[in-house]
């Protein structure tokens, strides 16, 4: 594995689109749902990477709100999967002192993984390593015109002046409130899109778009970017010092 970075160079979030599980299967002959099964077992080795490479806050996106429009076995299957995850997982998280988050819109998530959702949220709350956001049913633009619903309403309600509504206002009713802005977002699979991930809080995030299947993602993969972006001239549109 690449040297570790502790040197506060290195980015403190990273955001990962993991994409390429059907394209990992169908190489392979077999279904899609044995690449997500698959690309679910690099979650766990990057989660525990986190650590050694200095990254406090990882962010996945598991599923999006445009995901639905996938075959309804697929579908039924990443919502078992999601629930078998969480069962599975929730204590090793707690030992390895791992904060979980999870962020999207659950109305359309079903009864049973919502009170998974809550009760790994709950047990993991005083979990101080690293924190854990996993993005389901999410998208960027959903999370925005969800807040700017709430937001509305509070001006409605004479809570806020719409004369105070400044940068620092949204970000405070968006599902990543407590979270600080990614620094660095990587996708893999070859795709160089976004897809409606985190569009308010990347605006000033590097972006790795690597050939690399999720399913083939190691710890290893994960350390170089880390590394890579330690060597990277960030400067949020001012000029270099
Ligand atoms: C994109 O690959 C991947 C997804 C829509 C699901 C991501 C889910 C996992 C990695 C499973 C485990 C996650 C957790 C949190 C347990 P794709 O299906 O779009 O691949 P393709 O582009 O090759 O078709």
């Amino acid at each position: 594995m690449a040297e570790p970075l502790r040197d506060g160079t290195g980015p403190r979030h990273v955001a990962i689109i993991m994409d390429g599980n059907g394209r990992w299967a169908t190489n392979r002959g077999r279904p899609r749902l044995f690449g997500h099964h698959a690309g679910a077992k690099r979650v766990r080795e990057v989660v525990e990477a986190c650590p050694d490479v200095g990254v406090k806050y990882l962010t996945i996106f598991a599923f999006s709100t445009e995901n639905w429009k996938r075959t309804q076995v697929e579908v039924a299957g990443l919502m078992s999967l999601f629930r078998r995850y969480i069962a599975k997982e929730t204590r090793a998280l707690r030992d390895r002192n791992v904060r979980v988050r999870f962020i999207g819109d659950r109305v359309r998530l079903d009864a049973k993984l919502i009170q998974l959702m809550d009760d790994l949220e709950r047990i993991t709350e005083d979990c101080t390593g690293t924190n854990l956001t996993i993005a389901l049913n999410y998208g960027g633009r959903d999370e925005v015109t969800r807040a700017t619903r709430r937001l509305a309403q509070d001006v409605h309600e004479g809570k806020i002046d719409p004369k105070d509504v400044d940068e620092e206002t949204l970000p405070k009713y968006l599902d990543t409130h407590v979270l600080p802005d990614p620094d660095l977002v990587v996708r893999t699979s070859g795709e160089a899109r976004i897809s409606n991930f985190l569009l308010w809080q990347s605006a000033y995030a590097e972006y790795e778009f690597i050939d690399t299947l999720w399913p083939d993602f190691t710890a290893e993969e994960f350390a170089r970017l880390v590394g890579g972006y330690g060597r990277r001239d960030r400067r949020f549109g001012g000029v270099k010092a």
